[in-house]
């Protein structure tokens, strides 16, 4: 096999050997390789699934491979590992974390919900499993209007981490929700004069948008939903073209099943390319390689946090039938 040291570090195949020598790997180790859509391009071709955090948390607990490889960041991967205990669960890249997990620390959450003692707690997945943890229920951005309508009308909710997601499910269910205040740094960087601009260029384009995303911005979309919902929007809708405010991950796989259609992403307040979430984005083919090669860095758990964390997301499964 030859090497391309300069590019992929020592040990590691050529990028062009790359896909190859993973695939070979992943049969070796009896793994599966997930991927959440804001992956790059080569890592969603390369993936046995790629989906949204509910498509893959199910596959997770679905797969009868011994090794899941999670491409997406630390929170997902820990889901995996919360709901295979005895498979090993492998992230790529370990610092592949997420901000809007990082803006709701346990221990001040503990002391909210301490606030609020009469609260159900519903949890948004992208959080780490201290908070998971402290749930009654977990929910993801395909589920979470479905879940809150489903809770008894009598007991207040306290909805975290993300509160633009919050505020969108309390307009959606009509239950008023307590916030916890926290956001995507990804979602919060969307220039609404790019998107008008965007607009006025493209009169006919649809605009699909995220629930991360700010209420200035949702107002101004023509349809909201997780990624796996903006994704099987673009295929039903007889529109031409798409602007898209979400990570720019998803267009690729937009892209793959309409070719047919446009797609236009939105940049940054500033033209930066600050819309790629860089948690993510730290995810490269050679990491997964090296990652199947050493068997590391895995995602490991004490049992009784996993057994707490647990709990919820069954809820949030059996609710989600
Ligand atoms: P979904 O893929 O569940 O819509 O989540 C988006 C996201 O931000 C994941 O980090
Ligand atoms: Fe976290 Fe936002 Fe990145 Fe999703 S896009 S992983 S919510 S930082």
């Amino acid at each position: 096999m030859s090497r391309d040291a300069a590019s992929s570090g020592a040990g590691c195949p050529s990028p062009a050997e790359l896909p190859a020598a993973i695939d070979e790997l992943r049969q070796r180790r009896n793994a599966v390789i997930l991927a959440h859509y804001y992956q790059d391009d080569a890592i969603q071709d390369i993936a046995d699934f790629i989906g949204d955090s509910l498509e893959l948390s199910r596959k997770a607990a679905a797969t009868e491979a011994e090794v899941i490889v999670f491409c997406g960041v630390h929170f997902m991967a820990e889901t995996a590992k919360i709901l295979s205990p005895d498979k090993t669960v492998l992230l790529p890249d370990l610092e592949a974390g997420c901000s809007l997990a990082d803006a709701c620390p346990p221990d001040a959450f503990a002391a909210f919900r301490a606030e609020h003692p009469d609260h159900l707690v519903v949890s948004y997945i992208n959080c780490s499993a201290a908070v998971k943890a402290q749930s009654d229920l977990i929910c993801t951005s395909s589920n979470a209007v479905d879940l809150v309508r489903q809770l008894p009308a009598e007991r207040p909710i306290l909805f975290a981490p993300d509160q633009n997601l919050g505020r969108w499910v309390q307009r959606q269910s009509g239950r008023e929700l307590t916030l916890w205040p926290g956001s995507c740094q990804v979602h919060e960087t969307f220039s609404e004069q790019a998107l008008l601009q965007l607009q006025l260029e493209h009169p006919g384009a649809e605009v699909l948008a995220h629930p991360e995303c700010q209420q200035h911005l949702l107002d101004l979309a023509d349809f909201i939903g997780s990624t796996s919902k903006l994704l099987q929007r673009a295929e039903a809708s007889d529109a031409d073209s798409f602007i898209v405010l979400t990570e720019p991950g998803i267009l690729h796989q937009m892209r793959k099943r309409v070719p047919h259609r446009t797609f236009f992403e939105v940049p940054g307040a500033d033209g930066c390319s600050c819309n790629a979430c860089p948690y993510m984005r730290l995810n490269t083919l050679e990491k997964l390689w090296r990652c199947l090669h050493t068997n590391e860095p895995r995602i490991e758990m004490d049992e009784e946090l996993r057994l707490r964390a647990l709990a919820p997301i069954e809820t949030m499964l059996a609710m989600s039938r």
